[in-house]
């Protein structure tokens, strides 16, 4: 969502923020701004858009400071303008602060400061930070006891980073709900929302959790629980992510680098978890406990957006062959109705920035609740793979398109090797674990033959890019990917689409259909094929046009579509990996055909740590 950047050091903060800052763009791009302290003297640079225009506009004033914060902004309360954006500051402009989250009591506070005279500028939750820091710095307290204090007046959630001209040796940062990271380096020290903002200086990263309080100095750093005076001793973990692997290698997009990559990141998925003797996974990360998870009750899958879609196909993989009761929740809807979680459940929870904030606080639900709690996260160290008692990384490599496309496929390929590690500790036999493992295997090479038709399915979004609405509709495991594309296309194009079980579409959708409606089908030929033949005449009959993801044997579909697609077969657990990258990059050239911003989408944040 919001992302943050900070430094202490000796060396000039603006470069160093303002390249965090474009790093953390892809997070939330509405406004952003920088603040700096040099020897006593505070200077506050906002703007609304890219990072860019800050920069144009910082260049012209020659900045130089060793200590600074900066901010991209998604917002959340009150309008994107200049105003709005942070840093927030109080009357006299000493004291900065940067905020991701929301302040829930606000009002209540801004009301209260106030009365005592002071005044507001902006829309924004956040700016009552500053302020109440300042109430009670003019009470005598120093700047870290008087966030501590502020702190304990907030309700909501917060990832903070605070400066005050008048103590430049230091800068402060607290976290409740949204992530934040230090960086460690030598006589120099960075704070972050997302370890991509400073990987380009330091591989040394602490990862604060929630009620942590930390003063960062140039050459070390204090921590503090909010309400104990105790130092709390941190661990400091090397990280392996590399700069190469945040930029967009020689692609137009983002997107279309990651979808690309889905051989490697599929591989990577699967590497060294394959035991292809024994016809099932080894997953180190689930090793205590995969005993209790084959024993387990009731699954159930917790997610969002596009993991929540690779969810439902884990409900088929499991249901189909590990034989145990799945139900797949929208994260934001488990915490809030009262679940039933009983002792002997496991739930696992997906999520590829492992900090989206309604499935944090489903975990947590979970956990209070006692049921053994599980991540498929794809960001090392985020905050659900840590909070969870096991797991497994998908290892996709860094996703920085908003739109997800390597996660996904990396999701499945983790999906179906817990389900194989159950299935085969229950009553699968060797030689069904042992197909399952071949048919893996084989899915890089696969994908790589369905990305070489890039240049085809280009030329079929050409013809469809001024659709106002489209439908995707399939059946069985394909019906999360009739979900999956029409959310890609929506969330990139700005076009209407709604994903259906293809069967479903007689009673009520099939409304919609005339000459202007585009459906697509996915269709393979598996044991519903005959069935969704049939539901493509029925469109058909209605004039509606016609794509079809088919596979690469099926000569008979083209008398009956408009355009096909065809895509080499795998077994139907596994299909989804395949059907969906021609959606995938469907969504993509459609949206650049339309020419819109397909890495940065309009209202939309990578990772949604608001709930
Ligand atoms: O990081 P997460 O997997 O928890 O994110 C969940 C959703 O916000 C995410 O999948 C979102 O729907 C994507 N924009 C879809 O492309």
């Amino acid at each position: 969502m919001c992302g943050i950047v900070g430094y202490i050091g000796n060396k000039n903060c603006v470069p160093i923020l303002i390249n965090g800052l474009k790093r953390l763009e892809y997070r939330g791009y509405d406004s952003a701004g920088i603040g700096i302290v040099n020897n006593g003297h505070s200077d506050v640079i906002k703007r609304k858009g890219k990072v860019s225009i800050l920069e144009k506009d910082i260049e012209k004033l020659n900045l130089n400071s060793n200590l600074g914060i900066a901010h991209t902004r998604w917002a959340t309360h009150g309008v994107p303008n200049e105003t709005n954006a942070h840093p927030h500051f109080n009357s006299d402009k000493s004291i900065f602060v940067i905020h991701n989250g929301i302040i829930e009591n606000y009002q209540t506070l801004r009301k209260g400061l106030q009365k005592f005279g002071y005044q507001f500028i902006t829309q924004t939750d956040s700016e009552v930070i500053p302020h109440l820091i300042d109430s009670f710095i003019k009470q005598g307290y120093n700047l870290f006891n008087a966030v501590r204090a502020s702190l304990g007046e907030l309700e909501g959630t917060y990832g903070l980073a605070i400066i005050y001209s008048k103590e430049p040796d230091k800068l402060v940062v607290a976290r409740k709900g949204s992530p934040l990271v230090l960086g460690v380096g030598d006589g120099e020290n960075f704070v972050a929302s997302d370890v991509s903002a400073i990987i380009a200086h330091t591989k040394q990263v602490v990862y604060l959790e929630d009620g942590e309080v930390v003063e960062v100095f140039k050459d070390h750093f204090v921590t503090k629980n909010l309400d104990e005076d105790g130092e709390i001793e941190k661990e400091v973990h090397q990280i392996s992510m590399t700069l190469d692997e945040l930029d967009k290698g020689g692609y137009q997009h983002f997107m279309l680098k990651e979808i690309m990559e889905q051989p490697d990141s599929v591989c990577n998925s699967m590497r060294g978890r394959i035991l292809f003797d024994e016809g099932t996974a080894k997953l180190g990360g689930l090793e205590n406990v995969a005993k209790q998870l084959a024993e387990s009750k009731r699954i159930i899958i917790s997610a969002c957006g596009t993991s929540w879609h690779s969810g439902m196909v884990g409900e088929y993989m499991l249901e189909q062959f590990a034989r145990i009761p799945t139900e797949v929740e929208y994260a934001s809807e488990f915490r809030y109705r009262n679940p039933i979680v009983n002792k002997d459940d496991a739930i696992l929870f997906i999520s590829q920035s492992g900090e989206t904030a309604d499935t944090l606080a489903a975990l947590r639900e979970a956990k209070i609740r006692g049921a053994l709690c599980l991540g498929i996260c794809n960001v090392v160290g985020s905050s659900i793979a840590r909070e969870t008692h096991g797991g497994v990384y998908t290892h996709a490599g860094p996703e920085i398109g908003v739109a997800s496309t390597k996660a996904f496929t990396s999701q499945l390929i983790v999906l179906a090797l817990i389900t194989l590690l159950i299935a085969r500790k229950r009553d699968m036999s060797l030689v069904d674990g042992q197909a399952i493992v071949k048919e893996l295997e084989m899915l890089p090479d696969k994908i790589s033959k369905i990305l070489k038709m890039n240049k085809q399915i280009e030329e079929i979004a050409g013809k469809f890019k001024d659709a106002k609405n489209f439908l995707y509709l399939g059946r069985g495991y394909n019906f999360p990917v009739a979900l999956e594309g029409a959310l890609k296309l929506k969330e990139i194009s700005y076009i209407h689409a709604e994903g259906y079980p293809a069967a479903e579409m007689k009673h009520g959708p099939i409304a919609l259909i005339d000459d202007n409606m585009p459906a697509v089908f996915i269709a393979p030929k598996d044991s519903t094929y005959e069935k969704i033949i049939s539901n493509i005449e029925e469109v058909r009959a209605r004039k509606g046009r016609i794509i079809a993801i088919a596979s690469e044997d099926d000569d008979s579909i083209d008398r009956l579509v408009d355009y096909s697609i065809k895509i080499p077969d795998t077994i139907r657990m596994l299909m989804p990996v395949l059907t969906v990258i021609p959606l995938q990059l469907l969504a993509y050239h459609i949206a650049v055909k339309k020419g819109l911003n397909v890495d940065q989408p309009r209202n939309l944040a990578k990772s949604v740590t608001v709930e």
